[in-house]
């Protein structure tokens, strides 16, 4: 079978020197591996006997030449990539990416590539600390960037601290994990819906809930990583009310072939009254029931696999399927750790004939473990191995 091609894409920090160890460990694991290094990180590390693209000019360049072959070296490095792994990735060469500048072979090939790119970041803790460059790391995650952030210890710099590049068996492991879920879901159309709806009580104020809609936006990321199309529809963006979204689920749903249901829809609307309400005499709320959005869906499309959420105050003894799901995913809101708002969750999925428990963890990683179950147990793809 040919080899998995990464490219390790090495910046100017002082982990550089751990790049020929990087490397071996990766050939190891069966993966053809090309080396792209900045100018900087030339400083630190040799790689003797290996090819290594550091310029994006070659002396004697010549335009004409690459006209009349049609062949950029650089381009075609970056669509042959199964995954670029950048160890060390330096607070410079983080900017650089969270602002799209491309100004070297390695900047400018991660531009160009179409292959999902795992950031290794390491530097001195008051550099990972700055604000500046946890701007741009929360800018770079959003582009859609994985980081495998640094971790504690002694850094080269004599301090202590956050700062470390993480252990290079974890980083190798996490590239094979990728590279395993990868284009799991290619092909496939996946809508998401996440947040919370509002139901105004006046022109002024509303009745809600309090889901961030980070799980939501968990999934699709996780989703796109794997290789589907994804739309998500987000509460307050893409929709106010419970009415909102169930028309926005109706006009979209024909579209998909797969949704997760994991916004919180207020299961009550208010009779809204125009204007401001006067607050000089108490008012009495009716709370009128609204239409289940999601045991509508099947009829919009009948073909659709529905993953439904379902937040409970306190789990019940006995988790059904609900009612137009395929599988429903439970969470237990009543637990301060978990839950609504917070950066973890831990769920209970439940389908016809199984139940499963993901322990405590980042929502990244329970939405990574959702969805590499359900690949394997719809058979999207094989993927080996038993969740
Ligand atoms: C001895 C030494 C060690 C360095 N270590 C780091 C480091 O660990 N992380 C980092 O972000 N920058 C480090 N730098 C600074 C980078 O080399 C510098 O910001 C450079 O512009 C990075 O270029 P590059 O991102 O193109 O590789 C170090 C510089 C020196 C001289």
């Amino acid at each position: 079978m040919k080899s998995k091609i990464i490219i390790l894409g090495v910046s100017g920090g002082i982990a550089a020197v751990k790049a020929p160890e990087l490397m071996r460990l990766l050939t190891k694991k069966g993966f053809q591996v090309e080396c792209v290094l900045t100018r900087s990180a030339v400083n630190f590390v040799k790689l003797p006997g290996v090819k290594v693209y550091v310029d994006l000019f070659e002396s004697g360049f010549n335009a004409k030449k690459v006209l009349v072959q049609r062949q950029v070296e650089h381009i075609a490095l970056a669509d042959k990539a199964d995954l670029i792994l950048i160890a060390p990735a330096t607070a410079n060469l983080m900017a650089k990416l969270a602002h799209g500048i491309a100004d070297d072979y390695l900047t400018t090939l991660i531009l160009a590539t179409k292959a999902p790119v795992i950031i290794c970041p390491a530097m001195n803790v008051n550099m990972w600390n700055h604000p500046a460059v946890k701007e741009n790391l929360a800018k770079v995650k959003q582009l859609g960037y994985e980081i495998i952030n640094p971790v504690a210890g002694r850094l080269a710099c004599s301090y202590e601290g956050l700062g470390r590049l993480e252990e290079l068996n974890k980083i190798v492991k996490t590239v094979v994990e990728r590279l395993k879920v990868k284009d799991s879901l290619k092909g496939k159309k996946i809508l998401v819906t996440a947040g919370p709806t509002r139901e105004p009580i006046d022109s002024v104020r509303f009745i809600t809930n309090a889901s961030s809609g980070k799980m939501g936006t968990a999934i699709a990321e996780a989703a796109k990583k794997r290789g589907a199309e994804v739309r998500l529809l987000m509460g307050q963006t893409d929709f106010v009310t419970g009415q909102d979204l169930l028309a926005l689920v109706k006009k979209t749903t024909p579209d998909y072939d797969i949704i997760f249901h994991t916004a919180a829809v207020g299961d009550f609307g208010v009779q809204t009254r125009p204007g401001k309400l006067s607050s000089r005499r108490p008012v009495n709320l009716r709370l009128e029931t609204q239409v289940k959005i999601l045991e509508q869906i099947k009829k919009f499309n009948p073909k659709i696999r529905v993953i439904g959420f379902k937040a409970e105050y306190g789990l019940p003894g006995k988790l059904t399927v609900q009612f137009g799901a395929d599988a429903t995913i439970y969470n237990d809101v009543s637990r301060k750790d978990i839950g609504f708002a917070s950066d973890d969750n831990e769920v209970i999925l439940v389908m016809p004939g199984r139940k499963i428990k993901i322990k405590k963890t980042s929502k990244t990683i329970v939405a990574g473990k959702l969805l590499d179950f359900l690949v394997r147990h719809y058979r999207w793809k094989f993927l080996g191995g038993e969740f």
